[in-house]
Order: C-alpha cells, then structure tokens, then sequence
C-alpha cells in the first residue's frame, strides 16, 4: 500500500482507504462482529484511514468497536460534524470521541453545515490535541464554489469530494485549487456508490490493465482515481472482507497514465 501526503496536513494516509456509509451501519452482534471483520481486513491490508459520519447511523459505533478489539492505534479516523445546531454539535463531537479512544485525526465539516461555526469547534479541538487536522466535504457539484472558497480560507487542511471515472468534475475545479494550496484530497465514491461495479466488462477489456496490476473492474476504477496525483486518497465503502482486501491491492504502484485513464474512463461511462 502506498501512503501519500495529506497535502500540508503533516498526515501520511493510505491511498486506499476504507468508507463506512450504509456498510458499518448495523446493529445486533452477529451483524456488527460481521462487519468488524470487514475493518480486521482493512487494517490488516494496510487501508488504515475509515471515513466516517454522524449522518451514517451506527457506523460510528460499529467503527469504533471494531478499533477497539483490532487496535486504535493501527488507524487514522476521520469523521464528520453534521448539524447546524450547536448543542447537537457539541453531542456529536463527544460521542465521536468517545468512540475513538479520545480523539479523532482528521475531523470533517460534513456538507459544510453551519461551516463558520463548526470550523471554530474543531480549531478548538485541535488546540487541545483531540483533532490533527481540519477539513471540509461536499458531494455535490453546485457546492463546489462553496468549497473552494472555505479552501481559499487557510481554515482547513484537506476536502473530501466525489471523483470516479465517470464523475469527473472536481478535476477541473477543485483539485487544481487544492494543488495550489497544497490541500490533501479525499475521494468519495470512487466506485460511483457501487452503481460502476453493478456490471464488469470482460476479462478481454480488462486485459491492458493487467500490467498495472489490476485484476478486477473494481480496481481499475480505483487506480484510476489513484494515478491522479492530486489524489491523496480513495475510500472505497464494502460489507465483505474479501473486497476490502481486493480494493487494497489498488493502493500500490504502477498507476495509469493518460491513455489508460481515459480507456477506463471509456469502460465506466458504459456502465
Ligand atoms: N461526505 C459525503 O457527502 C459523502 C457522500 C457519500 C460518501 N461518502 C464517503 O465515501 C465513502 C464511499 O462512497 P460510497 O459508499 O457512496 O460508494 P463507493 O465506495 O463508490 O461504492 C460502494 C459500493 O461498492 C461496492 N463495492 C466495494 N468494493 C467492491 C468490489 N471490489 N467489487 C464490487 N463491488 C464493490 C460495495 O458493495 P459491497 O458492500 O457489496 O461490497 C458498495 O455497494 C462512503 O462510505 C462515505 O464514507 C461521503
């Protein structure tokens, strides 16, 4: 696996590493130790950083078990505040706390809700220690210049955003301001919220990939957003073990040029 900057953050990550909407969501003990084998995998495969959200029900709570019996220590967190009240906020931050040992390394405005107020909390945070880095998150397009504008503040660290190979809009707009600024990236569904995988091309399609390691669909996506260098890291979300350990195997040299970029851009606009 290889670990990248996030950006000026003083933070090394994985490049691939692992999300937890709707997969770390579950409740009662069978399903929650499934989905600890699921983090076990991870970490195991050295995808050490899960993103994750007050927003996504028990994830966190299912995370933070899972840390608890594999080590905290093994991981880098990043979760998110997500509320425009006060008091809610304040709740959140403090369950996420409690979930992770005490602190939180990368903590994340969600949707940039209440973001002015939200930034002073975590700047706080920082100071005490909790929090190592700050940064902000937005799914979609039409909030970019919102974004960009909180990157241009100096008050956050990194962004999470959407990119896949058929959803290319951030490397026009924001990667380059991040490159600028030297602002790690965080890439959310990479994998199009599992709509790009739903249906692979054949082995033949995926034969000139094979020389950059690739094996399956899922990773020739995931390379894909990986060889732009922009790119500090993916977080792929899955249920099952075997898929966090296949989507690891992506996180590692040769990475795409150009053409094979575009040839998996051409696979995926077909799915
Ligand atoms: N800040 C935000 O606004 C925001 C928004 C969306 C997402 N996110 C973050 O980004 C993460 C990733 O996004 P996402 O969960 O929407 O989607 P994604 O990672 O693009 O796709 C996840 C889907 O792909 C499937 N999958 C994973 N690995 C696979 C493989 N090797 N082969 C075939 N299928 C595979 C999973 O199914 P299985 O479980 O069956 O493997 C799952 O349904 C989220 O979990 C979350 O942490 C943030």
């Amino acid at each position: 696996m290889q670990h990248r900057r996030l950006g000026n953050s003083g933070v090394e990550v994985p490049a691939v590493g692992l999300g937890t909407w709707q997969v770390l969501d579950v409740r009662g003990r069978e399903q929650e130790e499934a989905r600890h084998e699921v983090v076990e995998a991870a970490l195991d495969s050295g995808t050490n950083l899960f993103d994750s959200s007050p927003m996504y029900g028990e994830a966190e709570r299912v995370l933070g078990g899972a840390l608890k019996k594999y080590g905290r220590d093994r991981a880098t967190v990043a979760t998110k505040v997500w509320t425009s009240d006060d008091r809610e906020a304040e709740h959140q931050i403090q369950r996420a706390l409690d979930f992770f040992g005490g602190r939180v390394e990368l903590y994340q405005v969600h949707n940039l809700v209440a973001i002015q107020k939200r930034l002073h909390m975590l700047e706080e945070l920082k100071s005490e220690g909790k929090v190592v880095s700050i940064g902000a998150t937005h799914y979609s397009r039409s909030a970019f210049p919102a974004l960009m504008d909180v990157m241009s503040s100096g008050r956050v660290d990194f962004v999470q955003v959407p990119y896949n190979a058929a959803e290319t809009a951030v490397a026009e707009e924001v990667l380059p301001l991040a490159k600028e600024l030297d602002l790690g990236v965080i890439v959310m569904v990479p994998l199009g919220s599992g709509r790009l995988v739903r249906s692979a091309p054949s082995e033949k399609d995926l034969e000139p990939l094979r020389e950059f390691g690739v094996e399956t669909w899922a990773q020739a996506l995931l390379k894909f957003v990986l060889s732009d260098e922009r790119v500090s890291c993916a977080i792929p979300a899955t249920s099952k073990p075997q898929r966090a350990r296949e989507n690891a195997l992506a996180g590692g040299p040769p990475f795409f040029g150009e053409e094979e970029r575009e040839y998996v851009s051409g696979l995926a606009r077909r799915r």
